[in-house]
């Protein structure tokens, strides 16, 4: 474990991006500057972090600055030497976030980030689990909208399942009812991204069908089989559902806490995930209306000028929702889960949040990660984790009690 005696608590690498300036200023609303979190900002434009600083206010007038670049490797390894936690929103990761997380297992810092890049996450744990293992780095990407609701959400409704009944859920369905929001730059080059490597590499594609795909070794299948592709009507709800673009990350990481914390979830837990779209013929048509979109952004992504036409049409670097849109933005999500016996001991949940998903929500969840990983007593020693197997039961305290993002049980 990442000693206390580091310098800093948390370093938020990547703050004068979208997302880290709001973390920043999330960080500093709720933890002051140099108080109980000893935390610094970095980056590599010493004039945009110093307009940062001044913009949050006199209270971060002694702000600690760490100035480098994420090609500088000594100086990736410099800063997690001086840090209990790296907080990363510097993507795409796959471009950017490959050494970072190499300075952080070399030197037993914990580290976590945003990331949405499937192939890269598969990429670092088979690159780094064993090392990471052996200096204590704790390791837990996609700390944001990717994946906190649905691997927080079914660590909740487990948690509850077993407080009632003694058993696991054997299924979880994760229902996306409504949000509200938009996305940002770094997010578009970051989906283009990957939409090139999936263009240009089999093994990519092969990887991003696995439902299993991020298991560790040995535990790379089950029940589970491909995501939804089509409209399909659920009965559970009532309602047609559509598939959630999110799925095809959430769902392996959810299934990859199932396999952690299999004591928890069972050995033949089964979930999925879908856009609920209301219970008309009306519904049914928007629902396959949906599929087709998802299909053609896909199709696009995945083909070289298209894919060139769709980053012009797309936010820039820096560019995402007004504070307008993330304040009235919000998401709302259901969960059913399922006794193993006895319908009549199913348990519904739902996860709500009062900012937009993507940006306001997300960087009160990542920053919360990072301070849960900095201060919390984890009993998770070095290794690639998920945020429901790192940090589970101190996370969804503070989530609930902090950051707007709630998780209950419902009806
Ligand atoms: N899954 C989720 O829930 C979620 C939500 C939001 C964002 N994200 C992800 O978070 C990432 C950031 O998104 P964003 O919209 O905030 O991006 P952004 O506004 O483009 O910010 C990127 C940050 O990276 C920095 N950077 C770029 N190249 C660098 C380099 N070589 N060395 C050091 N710093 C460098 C930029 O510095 P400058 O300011 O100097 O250019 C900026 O601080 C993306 O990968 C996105 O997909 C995920």
């Amino acid at each position: 474990m990442a000693s206390k005696k580091r310098e800093f608590d948390v370093v938020v690498w990547g703050a004068t991006g979208f997302t880290g300036r709001l973390v920043a200023e999330y960080l500093c609303k709720h933890y002051g500057v140099g108080k109980d979190l000893r935390w610094a900002i970095g980056g590599r434009n010493q004039g945009k972090l110093e307009g940062l600083r001044e913009g949050l206010g006199t209270v971060a007038a002694e702000l600690p600055i760490l100035l480098g670049d994420s090609a500088d490797a000594p100086f990736l390894r410099s800063l997690a030497e001086r840090t209990s936690v790296v907080c990363s929103t510097v993507g795409p990761y796959a471009k950017y976030g490959s050494d970072l997380v190499e300075a952080c297992v070399t030197t037993g810092t914990s580290y976590c980030d945003l990331t949405g890049e499937l192939q890269w996450i598969r990429r670092m744990m088979d690159r780094h689990q064993a090392a990471a293992a052996e200096s204590g780095a704790r390791i837990v990407h996609s700390c944001g909208f990717d994946c906190i609701p649905s691997d927080i959400g079914v660590f909740f409704l487990q948690s509850e399942m077993h407080a009632r009944h003694g058993v696991p859920c054997s299924r979880i369905k994760y229902r996306v009812k409504a949000f509200s929001g938009g996305f940002s730059g770094g997010t578009a080059a970051s989906m283009l991204e990957m939409m090139s490597e999936l263009q240009s590499d089999a093994a990519v594609r092969k990887l991003m069908a696995d439902p299993y795909a991020l298991n560790p070794e040995g535990k790379r299948q089950g029940p589970d089989g491909a995501d939804q592709v089509g409209p399909v009507f659920d009965d559970d709800f009532n309602s047609w559902t559509g598939p959630f673009v999110m799925a095809a990350l959430n769902t392996r990481v959810v299934r990859r806490s199932a396999a952690l914390l299999e004591e928890l979830y069972g050995s033949d837990f089964r979930y999925d995930e879908a856009v609920l779209m209301g219970p008309g013929p009306l519904a049914a048509v928007k629902a396959a209306g949906m599929a087709a979109g998802l299909g053609g952004v896909l199709v696009a992504g995945a083909i070289g000028p298209l894919r060139r036409l769709l980053a012009r049409a797309l936010p820039k670097p820096g560019e995402g929702p007004s504070a307008k849109q993330r304040e009235e933005g919000y998401f709302d999500i259901q969960l059913l889960g399922e006794h193993p016996r006895d319908k009549e001991k199913n348990l519904r949940a739902k996860v709500y949040g009062d900012r937009d998903p993507g940006y306001g929500s997300t960087a009160k969840m990542l920053g919360e990660s990072a301070v849960c990983l900095a201060l919390d007593s984890l009993e998770v020693e070095g290794g690639f984790w998920t945020t429901a197997a790192a940090m589970g039961e101190p996370l969804l305290a503070r989530l609930n009690e902090r950051a707007g993002v709630t998780f209950t049980l419902d009806g």
